[in-house]
C-alpha cells in the first residue's frame, strides 16, 4: 500500500466514523483520536483521569465501528442479490448477531448510567414523579417478537447537532414527537411499502394516517391547488365523492373544477379526459392542472378500471394520476408492481380499515408514493425526468412528508398501527377465502331469474375481462351488488322498489341481520351489507345514482369469511318469509340444495388449484 492510499483510506475512514460524534458538522478534527478528544470535552470529561481513558478507548473503538458498518454495508448491498442463498442466509444470521452484541454492549453501559441517574435524581418522589428513565428500561423491548407500541409523544435527544439534524429529517434515528414520527406507525409504513411494492420496495415509501379519508385528504391536498381540476372515476366512496364536491369543488375553498369519467376501459377514460382538456382550457393555459383520482376495484359494484392503461394515457398527457386500491388490497390489485413506470400510478391510497387491517377494529390509511416524491432532508432536491423528457428539480418543500403531514397532523398512532400490522399477518388467506364466497355467493344469486348480480366475477359480466387483466391471479374482489330488477317490464309495472313495494324490500332486507351483518364500512371478517342509495352513496343525486348504476333495491355485500351456504340458507329463509308474499314463489327460484353444494365446492377447489399452481416451484426456494 503506498502512501497516498493510506492517506485516502484515513480520510475515508473518518468520514465515515464521524456522524457518531457530537460535533458532527462542526468538529475541527480530521481522525478518530481527534473525535474521540473533542467528545470528552464536549461532556466535560478529563481525558487525564482513569476514567477519561476507559471513556476515550470506548468511544475510539465505537467510531471505528461505525466506519467499519458502514464499508461492510456498502460492500454488502452491491453484491448481495448476486449471491447463493446459503451465503445470503449467512450474513444475515452473521449481521443479526451483531446487532444482539450491539444491544448487549448497551445493557452493559445501563449498569453505571442508572448508578449515575439514582445519584441525580435522589428523592423518591422526585423519581416517581419523573418515571423510569426510558432509554435502558426499552432495550429489551428490542427483542420483542411483534414490533413495539410506541405510546409516547415525545422522545430523548442525544445532543443539540443531531436533534437539529432530526428537526431537518436528517436523522432518522431520533425521533422528535409521535404526530411527526412514531416507531410503530413507521413500522407499518415499511411494511405496507415492501408488501404493495414486491421487487420495487426500495423505489417506494409510505406515510400512514389516521383513516383512510384522512389518507385521501392528504394527497390530494399535497398536489390539488386553487382552480385546478380533478378527474375522478365515477364510482368512488360516497365520502370521497362528498370531499370532492363539498370541499375541493366549492368555490370559497379552493374551487377545484370536478369531473367524473364512467367506463372502465383507456378509451372511455381518453374521451372523457379529452373533454375534461376542452373544457378547461383556459384554466389549464393559465398553468393550472388536471389530477386524475381513480377507485379501482370500485365503490359499490367491486368493479374494476383498467389501470395500466389509464395510468399511461394520464402520463403520457402529463397528468398525475391516484390510485385508491384499498378494495383491492396489495394482495389482490398491484398497481405499482407493473414492469413500465408509465403504467403505475403515483400515489397509491389504502384505506387500512379494510381487509389490510381486516377486523373492522380500527381505522386508519395511507399513501405510498416513490422516495423522491414522499420525503427528502429539509434544504436538499433531486433532478427528476418527466414523460415527456423534461427535467426539473424537485425541492424537498414538495414532498408528501414536509407539504402537508409534518403540519396538518393527520397522523396514526401507535396502537392503531400495531392494530395493521397484526391484520396484514393473514391477508393472503383471508382474501382466498373470501374470493371462494364471492364466487359461490354470486352465481347462486345470479341463477334466480329476478335478480341482476353486478359482479366483475360472473363470466358474462361486461366487466370480466378487466378481472382478468388487473387482479392477481383473475381472482375477485369481494366486494358486490345485487338488486332486484331483473325481468322487470320497462314500460313500469312491478313494484317501487324493483319487483316489490318498499316496505316489503325492507322488511326483508331487516331479516337479514344477524347472518348478513347490517354495517356500514367492508372487509371485516363478517359479511355484511347496505343499500348504498340509502346510507354510503346517499349523499349523491338521483341522477348521480342513476349514473352509478345503483338501483332502489341495491345491496351491497361485503363479502366475509364465513361458509357462504349459511348466508345463502338464511337469505331464502328471509325471502320466503317476506318477498313471497308479494311476488308468489319468489325463495323457490334459487338453485336446489346439491346445486348450491356443487357451487361451492367447485370454486373453493378452483381458487386453491390458482393459487397453488401460482406458487413458486420448490426449485425456486433453493435459489
Ligand atoms: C375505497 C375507499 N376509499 C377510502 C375510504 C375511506 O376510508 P376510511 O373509512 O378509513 O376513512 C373508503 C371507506 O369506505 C373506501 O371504501
Amino acid at each position: 500500500m503506498n502512501d497516498a492510499s493510506v492517506v485516502l483510506d484515513a480520510a475515508a475512514v473518518f468520514e465515515r466514523a464521524r456522524d457518531l460524534s457530537p460535533r458532527r458538522h462542526t468538529t475541527g478534527a480530521s481522525d478518530i483520536a481527534g473525535l474521540v478528544e473533542e467528545q470528552l470535552e464536549h461532556f466535560g470529561i478529563d481525558p487525564g483521569t482513569e476514567y477519561g481513558k476507559h471513556l476515550a478507548g470506548f468511544a475510539g473503538h465505537l467510531y471505528a465501528a461505525n466506519a467499519d458498518l458502514k464499508l461492510l454495508w456498502e460492500q454488502g448491498a452491491e453484491e448481495l442479490m448476486g449471491l447463493a442463498r446459503k451465503d445470503r442466509i449467512d450474513r444475515f444470521s452473521a449481521q443479526r448477531f451483531l446487532a444482539f452484541q450491539l444491544a448487549k454492549i448497551l445493557d452493559t453501559l445501563q449498569h453505571p448510567t442508572r448508578t449515575a441517574y439514582q445519584s441525580l435524581v435522589n428523592e423518591p418522589t422526585d423519581r416517581a414523579r419523573k418515571g423510569p428513565y426510558p432509554i435502558f428500561d426499552n432495550l429489551t423491548a428490542l427483542f420483542s417478537a411483534k414490533p413495539v407500541i410506541t405510546r409516547t409523544a415525545t422522545y430523548i435527544y442525544a445532543c443539540a447537532e443531531w436533534v437539529e439534524d432530526a428537526f431537518h429529517g436528517r436523522e432518522m434515528l431520533h425521533q422528535i414527537y409521535s404526530r411527526l414520527l412514531n416507531p410503530t406507525s413507521i413500522s407499518l409504513a415499511n411494511h405496507i411499502v415492501d408488501i404493495e411494492c414486491g421487487k420495487e420496495t426500495g423505489n417506494y415509501m409510505a406515510w400512514n394516517f389516521n383513516s383512510g379519508m384522512a389518507a385521501v385528504d392528504a394527497i390530494l391536498s399535497h398536489l390539488v391547488g386553487y382552480q385546478d381540476i380533478i378527474l375522478a372515476s365515477r364510482n368512488v366512496y360516497g365520502g370521497v365523492y362528498q370531499l370532492l364536491e363539498d370541499w375541493y369543488g366549492k368555490t370559497s375553498n379552493l374551487d377545484v373544477g370536478i369531473e367524473f369519467f364512467d367506463g372502465y376501459s383507456g378509451e372511455e377514460f381518453t374521451a372523457a379526459l379529452s373533454a375534461t382538456e376542452a373544457k378547461y382550457a383556459d384554466r389549464i393555459a393559465q398553468g393550472r392542472k388536471i389530477y386524475v383520482h381513480v377507485e379501482t376495484p370500485c365503490n359499490p359494484h367491486g368493479l374494476i378500471l383498467d389501470m395500466p392503461e389509464i395510468s399511461r394515457i394520464s402520463h403520457e398527457r402529463g397528468h398525475e394520476v391516484i390510485c385508491d386500491s384499498t378494495i383491492g388490497t396489495p394482495f389482490l390489485h398491484r398497481p405499482l408492481q407493473r414492469e413500465k413506470l408509465i403504467e403505475r400510478p403515483d400515489f397509491v391510497i389504502h384505506s387500512y380499515t379494510k381487509d389490510i387491517s381486516g377486523h373492522g377494529a380500527t381505522t386508519a390509511g395511507c399513501v405510498i408514493g416513490r422516495n423522491e416524491r414522499m420525503f427528502m432532508p429539509k434544504n436538499t432536491s433531486v433532478e427528476i425526468t418527466d414523460f415527456a423528457g423534461n427535467s426539473r428539480e424537485l425541492n424537498w418543500n414538495e414532498t408528501l412528508f414536509w407539504n402537508v403531514y409534518y403540519i396538518k397532523g393527520a397522523f396514526l398512532d401507535a396502537d392503531k398501527a400495531y392494530e395493521v400490522i397484526n391484520g396484514l399477518h393473514t391477508l393472503d388467506h383471508r382474501m382466498v377465502t373470501k374470493a371462494i364466497n364471492t364466487l359461490t355467493l354470486a352465481e347462486v344469486l345470479g341463477n334466480h331469474p329476478q335478480i341482476n348480480v353486478n359482479c366483475s366475477a360472473c363470466k358474462d359480466h361486461p366487466n370480466n375481462a378487466m378481472l382478468e387483466k388487473c387482479m392477481h391471479l383473475g381472482l375477485p374482489v369481494p366486494l358486490f351488488t345485487f338488486d332486484f330488477e331483473k325481468g322487470m317490464d320497462p314500460q313500469g309495472g312491478g313494484g317501487e322498489f324493483g319487483h316489490f313495494s318498499r316496505l316489503c324490500f325492507e322488511r326483508f332486507f331487516d331479516k337479514l341481520d344477524p347472518v348478513f351483518g347490517h354495517q356500514v364500512s367492508l372487509g371485516t371478517p363478517n359479511t355484511i351489507i347496505l343499500c348504498p342509495a340509502i346510507t354510503s352513496h346517499s349523499e349523491m343525486s338521483k341522477e348521480a345514482l342513476d349514473g352509478a348504476g345503483i338501483a332502489p333495491t341495491c345491496i351491497r355485500v361485503s363479502v366475509g369469511l364465513e361458509d357462504p351456504r349459511t348466508l345463502i340458507a338464511h337469505l331464502i329463509e328471509a325471502s320466503r318469509d317476506t318477498l313471497d308474499v308479494e311476488v308468489a314463489g319468489f325463495s323457490g327460484h334459487f338453485p336446489g340444495a346439491g346445486e348450491i353444494d356443487e357451487i361451492y365446492q367447485r370454486h373453493y377447489l378452483d381458487v386453491h388449484r390458482r393459487f397453488i399452481e401460482h406458487a413458486p416451484k420448490f426449485s425456486e426456494m433453493l435459489k
